[in-house]
């Protein structure tokens, strides 16, 4: 499995490509143009520029990971790949279109896994070229930095399937862990409750922002509390995740928090549009409320 496929170049999909091509791959990175995979490959440099300068990593290492990294253009050049990670953006259809075109180049023997955070494996598997090699593979962010990787497999994953990823996995240093098609697998069925309570005791005044952020990070020795947490990942995102896991139980313990509905209805998504718990443009994150 020495050729990789990444398809869709943002934060999770740029991380991804970084960290096979360090592992050694060669990584065909994609987006819907030249010019996305070209700027999430330049994401990459200045990563590797960072690591370079706080002396992590040598010169030859960046330039060798940056000379696996090949951008291209939508999925055509994924022909020989053996695995192809799909990392493009949360909707269902987007990556239902995507399987559709890039079944149409992968080779008979070529495994796909999809990076989705929440949406169900197995029915995602119904627009994949063959659902027995077809999977999950959930990468955290930032992936570099974050030290698993959860494996979903659907109901007509292959063994064999599981077993190439879970080799693939662990070759990049990661540790695996394994879950059921289940709504929000491990991680998010733990993590969005919390975010989204977090969400709730602001809304009731239970705390202020930076107490409820600075109560987890100092009581629970969490490295960022999950209002900041949240803006991190996204709130749009989260917002997305909780309605998956309100949805996919029925379980009302799940029901959304009216604050994080709000912001998400204000478009205040999180850090990536420089506001949302918190106000990102100035040095220092200022809260909203
Ligand atoms: N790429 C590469 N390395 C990075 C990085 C990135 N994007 N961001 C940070 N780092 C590295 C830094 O170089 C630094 O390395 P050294 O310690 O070796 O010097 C280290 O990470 C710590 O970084 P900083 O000192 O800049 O900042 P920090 O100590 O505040 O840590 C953080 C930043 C790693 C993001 C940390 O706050 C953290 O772990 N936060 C929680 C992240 C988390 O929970 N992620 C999961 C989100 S859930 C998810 O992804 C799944 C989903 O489906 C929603």
């Amino acid at each position: 499995m020495r050729i990789i496929g990444v398809i869709g170049a943002g934060q999770m999909g740029a991380g991804i490509a970084q960290v096979s091509a360090q592992a050694g791959y060669a990584v065909r990175l994609s987006d819907i143009d030249l010019a996305r995979a070209e700027q999430g490959k330049a994401g990459i440099a200045k990563g590797l520029d960072r690591l370079v300068s706080k002396e992590k990593i040598t010169v030859e290492a960046r330039d060798a990971t940056l000379a696996l990294i090949e951008p291209v253009a939508g999925v055509d050049a994924m022909g020989d790949c053996t695995l192809v990670i799909e990392a493009a953006t949360e909707r269902e259809e987007i990556k239902r279109a995507i399987f559709g075109t890039v079944g149409k180049v992968l080779s008979e023997t070529a495994i796909l896994a999809s990076n989705t955070s929440s949406i169900p494996i197995t029915r995602l598997a119904q627009a994949a070229p063959d659902p027995a090699r077809f999977m999950g593979v959930h990468f955290f962010n930032p992936v570099p930095v974050m030290g698993l990787i959860e494996l979903i497999r659907g109901l007509a994953t292959s063994d064999a399937t599981v077993a190439a990823v879970e080799a693939f996995g662990q070759s990049l240093g990661k540790q695996i862990v394994h879950a059921h098609d289940a709504p929000g697998f491990i991680v998010n069925r733990v993590l969005m409750p919390m975010i989204n309570e977090a969400a709730f005791a602001l809304g009731e005044g239970v705390a202020t922002m930076r107490d409820i952020d600075t109560a987890c990070m100092l009581g629970l020795n969490h490295p960022m509390g999950p209002l900041t947490l949240a803006d991190f990942i996204g709130l749009d995102t989260c917002l997305e995740i909780i309605r998956v896991l309100f949805d996919g139980t029925g379980d009302p313990k799940f029901r959304p928090a009216p604050l994080l509905v709000k912001y998400v209805e204000a478009g205040w998504y999180g850090r990536k549009v420089k506001r949302g718990f918190y106000d990102y443009s100035g040095t220092e994150p200022v809260p909203t409320r």
